[in-house]
């Protein structure tokens, strides 16, 4: 996907620092070459040793080098790439590329450079809201630098809130986008969707859980094919064996509480699927000490989980455009998945047989049929990537001519 693409990635000094091994190694099992600065406050949070083992290339840190400026000069540095992306991006330094500050070999390079930029900022919340700070965004914006995050959350600080660095998988999809071209966007590129996955844990006691068999494999599979389609996606999965799919924003929880948590944070959405196999019940007062077995089996007390498809879809003002819900059923799939439909407020319900023959719950496969409000199709056996790109090319149809 970024076949021999070259890449100057720079790494300022920021905690998030930590996180560019790991970028360069995604780079560069998708292709790109990979050529790094690492300013001195970076070189505080991850070390050239890193960088250069993963990048297979020299690592550039010393404008006043007669090595390095010999080897390859600051000019060159941007002249032999075809990308700059500043990951992480400092306050210190977007103001100096905002203000054309040129007093290290990066920020040399960056006013040098004939090259479009991507920038991945990260730092703490009151840093990235001050004026200051969203001046100079808005300078480098209007020169056309791109711009990747920042996303909520903890920040290494304490604090929280926006500021945290764009997830590396992000990173990586902005940069595949940029390569691809603007054009190729994707006919979801200005919605943003909500999609859950995987099964809930509902702890026992603090060692022990309730959980059931769902692989995550179709809610990850929808995940990636709305992302394909361009929109912006949050996945909030329950714990399952696959890996984050790439570009989409991951939120990993494990009980139906945290799930809705999570669900709700990430509102407001254009669109919500919800494919998780959410455990309908938790045990009331579940401690963190293990129960001890020679006190004979407990009794468990077993109270409700919240329903997340029906609280977004009661949501109100917040309520996602397109809300779209699964229905597992084991006989009378059809009239149960329509009752369900009505029951639960949703626009959407894909129903699905996972009786014991089908192989539905871990398997690769999905029949499924797809009920709305005009009526019922009924999808062919498909793989379960196949029923997700699909939905997505129904969501996409839909969103275009109602949201
Ligand atoms: O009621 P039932 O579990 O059959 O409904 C299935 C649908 O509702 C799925 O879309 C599932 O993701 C969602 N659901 C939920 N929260 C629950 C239970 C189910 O979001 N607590």
């Amino acid at each position: 996907m970024l076949d021999n693409k070259r890449i100057l990635l720079i790494v300022a000094g920021g905690i998030a620092a930590v996180k560019a091994p790991d970028l360069i190694r995604r780079l560069r099992e998708r292709g790109a070459k990979v050529r790094c600065i690492l300013t001195r406050a970076g070189a505080q949070f991850t070390t050239p040793m890193a960088l250069g083992a993963l990048s297979g290339d020299a690592v550039y840190q010393e404008l006043f080098s007669l090595k390095d400026e010999s080897e390859m000069g600051h000019i060159r540095l941007s002249r032999e790439a075809d990308l700059i992306v500043v990951a992480p991006a400092t306050a210190d330094i977007m103001t100096k590329m905002a203000t054309g500050i040129a007093d290290d070999l990066a920020t040399t390079t960056l006013l040098a450079a004939d090259k479009p930029i991507l920038i991945a900022p990260s730092m703490n919340v009151m840093m990235w809201t001050h004026p200051a700070t969203q001046a100079n965004l808005a300078t480098l914006k209007a020169r056309e630098v791109r711009v990747i995050g920042p996303g909520a959350g903890d920040l290494a600080c304490g604090e929280v809130g926006d500021g945290r660095i764009a997830e590396v998988s992000e990173i990586v999809a902005a940069i595949s986008r940029y390569f691809q071209g603007e054009v190729d966007q994707g006919p979801l590129a200005r919605y943003r969707a909500l999609v859950t996955s995987g099964p809930t844990h509902e702890p026992i006691d603090g060692v022990r859980y309730i959980a059931n068999r769902s692989s995550g494999k179709q809610g990850h599979a929808i995940a990636a094919a709305l992302s394909a389609l361009g929109a912006d996606v949050v996945l909030v999965s329950g714990p399952t064996q696959l890996p984050d799919p790439d570009g989409v924003k991951v939120v990993h929880i494990e009980t139906a509480a945290q799930m809705l948590k999570a669900c709700k944070e990430a509102l407001p959405r254009d669109i919500a699927v919800c494919a998780a196999a959410v455990g309908d019940w938790h045990v009331a007062g579940a401690g963190k000490k293990k129960l001890k077995r020679d006190r004979g089996p407990p009794a468990l007390q077993l109270a409700s989980n919240p329903d997340i498809l029906a609280t977004l879809a009661k949501a109100g003002g917040g309520r996602p455009g397109l809300v779209v819900g699964f229905a597992a059923e084991t006989e009378d799939v059809i009239t149960n998945g329509k009752a369900k439909r009505d029951a639960k407020g949703c626009d959407w319900i894909i129903a699905n047989d996972v009786s014991a023959g089908s192989g539905t719950f871990g398997g690769d496969n999905n029949t499924v049929h797809l009920i709305t409000r005009e009526g019922v199709e009924d999808w062919p056996t498909l793989k379960k990537s196949a029923v997700a790109e699909r939905l997505a090319e129904r969501i996409a149809a839909y969103v275009s001519r109602h949201l």
